[in-house]
């Protein structure tokens, strides 16, 4: 009912707040013998961090993970795994103005209304603080994947308000170049003109809605569930769940509205598929192909232009938030697109592994 939890058989409890002393994650179900240190953390929560280039919110955040439990001289043991950071780079007073006003968009006003009680600081339980912890469970989720079944997830930025990568249809994603520059873009040419493009956005004091694709490749065929826990259902809910989203596509997604049939469906030849519009997924089970997904994430709300609002009182105010804040919120959701579409597919590989380990491969794979 509370809803801090997800995942069956593989499951992720987070807890904490945006400026509380600390943010966690209970991950429980995971198999044991997977070796786990600190220091795996590391890189992933670098790549979701604030404060890594001037483009993003300035807090800084150490992100230290501290293993409380269910690691056992460095291996995970199959009880639960409790993992801790610790805030360190709090500035609450930076939320004294809106403690009792509503930011437009934000979800202040909701909060207020199902509560009745709000932790202001830094959006408390709102807060895209609270994606550190589903990026650090990932972590273990994309180890597992990838050393048991070779499964590798990748995101990159794929549109900056009307920005798009300079690539031709269906050209392959360089994720050296992703990885080389703080916007996860493919396309390394074209950042400085986005750097420029958000060094005019904070000029005035304005945000910017995004698009984060991520995939999934390796999928063997047949995990994901039929009818209720369809593997694109689950993967749409999990992505969904990232703070900002606002839309959730499947491989063609909604382009698959003025498609026919007869383009939309993905042939089968001898030597592979001759096209993924399904995005990986078939009656809610992997075909073998990539898993594909896409997501539309809104422009940041917390933003310097004066905004009509309402406080606690009833009264009209008018808004203008300051404190540190993502010009564009899509610039960090690459690492944590990833890391829901890694935990879905760890819990589903599991589920899978549970009912039909026995089954085997019945026919070739289409490649
Ligand atoms: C990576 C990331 C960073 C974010 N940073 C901010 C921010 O600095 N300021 C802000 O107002 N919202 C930020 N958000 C969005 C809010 O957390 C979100 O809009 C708010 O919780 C309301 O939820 P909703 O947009 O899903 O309805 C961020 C979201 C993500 C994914």
């Amino acid at each position: 009912m509370s809803s801090n939890t997800f995942g069956k058989l593989l499951s992720v409890t987070t807890f904490g707040e945006s400026h509380g002393p600390a943010i966690g994650c209970v991950i429980d179900g995971c198999p044991p013998g997977i070796a786990i240190a600190p220091a795996d953390f590391v890189h992933d929560l670098a790549r979701r961090a604030t404060g890594k280039s001037r483009y993003t919110s300035q807090r800084h955040e150490a992100d230290e993970v501290e293993i409380l439990s269910g690691v056992y001289e460095g291996k995970t043991t199959g009880t639960p795994i409790a993992l801790l950071i610790r805030n360190v780079d709090a500035r609450s007073k930076d939320y004294a103005e809106i403690a009792q006003t509503f930011r437009p968009g934000h979800a202040d006003y909701t909060y207020w209304q199902k509560y009745g009680i709000r932790d202001p600081r830094g959006g408390g339980r709102a807060s895209a603080r609270e994606t550190t912890m589903r990026v650090a469970a990932a972590v273990i989720a994309k180890k597992w994947l990838k050393q048991r079944y070779g499964v590798e997830v990748h995101g990159w930025l794929a549109q900056i308000g009307g920005i798009r990568p300079e690539l031709s249809e269906g050209a392959a994603i360089d994720f050296d170049s992703v990885e080389s520059n703080p916007f996860f873009w493919p396309v390394a040419a074209q950042v400085p003109e986005l750097e420029h493009y958000i060094n005019a956005l904070r000029k005035a004091g304005d945000s910017v809605g995004a698009r984060v694709n991520v995939v999934a490749v390796g999928v063997p065929p047949g995990w994901g569930e039929p009818v209720y826990g369809k593997l694109d259902a689950e993967l749409a809910a999990a992505l969904m769940s990232i703070n900002a989203v606002k839309g959730v596509e499947i491989g063609a997604g909604f382009a698959a509205v003025v498609q026919n049939g007869s383009e939309h469906r993905d042939e089968m030849r001898l030597d592979g598929f001759t096209s993924n519009h399904a995005g990986g997924i078939l009656g809610g089970i992997a075909s073998g192909q990539d898993i594909v997904a896409s997501i539309a994430l809104k422009p940041t709300s917390s933003i310097l232009i004066p905004g009509h609002s309402m406080n606690t009182a009833g009264e009209e105010v008018e808004v203008r938030t300051k404190g540190r804040h993502d010009p564009c919120v899509g610039i960090r959701a690459t690492p944590i697109a990833e890391a829901m579409m890694a935990l879905v597919l760890m819990d589903q590989a599991l589920r899978h592994r549970a009912q039909c380990g026995d089954v085997g491969e019945v026919s070739p794979r289409i490649a």
